[in-house]
């Protein structure tokens, strides 16, 4: 049987990089392929998180797959029907505001606008400390979109950081499983 590819797009939330790509290694294990996808960001920028070539080997030595790290890559993830499922872990407030407004200029941007157009699923697994501040326009947008499901999320500090909200990574596939069948995972907040 065909495996099921999860196309796996990566943003600049560099403190929850490390945990998406735990989740990864966990969906490989399943059974799942992956297409790994970088925004310009990820591919380039070594933070305090850690550095941008450590990140791109961990993430090529589990998909076994050269990561997509330009527009040009993203392209043809519709029109060649690349990606089963699009999950976007994590997913900024930067790239999350972009897609929402018909922003196509990164690699991830590209590969989600790529995979809607043909009317398969994205996940997001978003991790913002202004989804609840400025984002929160931005996350009705996305929420109003049939083919856009969410990731289970929590105020991960609403005292230091009332306007933040994070995924919960470990609930990546539970969240698959019902993208897949079409179906939000419930209770979005937790
Ligand atoms: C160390 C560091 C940590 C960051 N963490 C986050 C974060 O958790 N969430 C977020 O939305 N943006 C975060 N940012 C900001 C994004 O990296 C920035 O908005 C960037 O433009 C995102 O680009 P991308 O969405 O194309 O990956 C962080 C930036 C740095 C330097």
């Amino acid at each position: 049987m065909k495996k099921i590819t999860i196309g796996f797009a990566m943003c600049g939330s560099f403190c929850t990089l490390s945990r998406a790509i735990d989740e990864m290694q966990k969906l490989k294990d399943t059974g799942y392929d992956i297409l790994p996808i970088m925004s310009f960001n990820v591919f380039n920028l070594d933070t305090k998180f850690g550095k941008a070539n450590d990140f791109i080997e961990r993430v090529e030595h589990i998909s076994k797959k050269s990561i997509i790290h330009n527009i040009v890559g993203a392209e043809p993830i519709g029109p060649k029907e690349l990606a089963d499922i699009m999950l976007v872990a994590p997913c900024s407030g930067n790239t999350l505001a972009k897609f929402c407004n018909g922003i196509t200029d990164t690699p991830v941007t590209m590969a989600i606008k790529s995979q809607l157009r043909i009317k398969r699923p994205v996940v997001i697994a978003l991790a913002s400390n202004d989804a609840l501040g400025i984002s929160a326009q931005n996350l009705g947008k996305a929420l109003n979109n049939k083919n856009i499901f969410f990731v289970p999320m929590s105020q991960d500090d609403p005292e230091k950081k009332p306007n933040s909200l994070v995924a919960h990574f470990d609930m990546i596939p539970q969240t698959i499983d019902f993208a897949l069948k079409n179906k939000q995972i419930q209770p979005i907040l937790r």
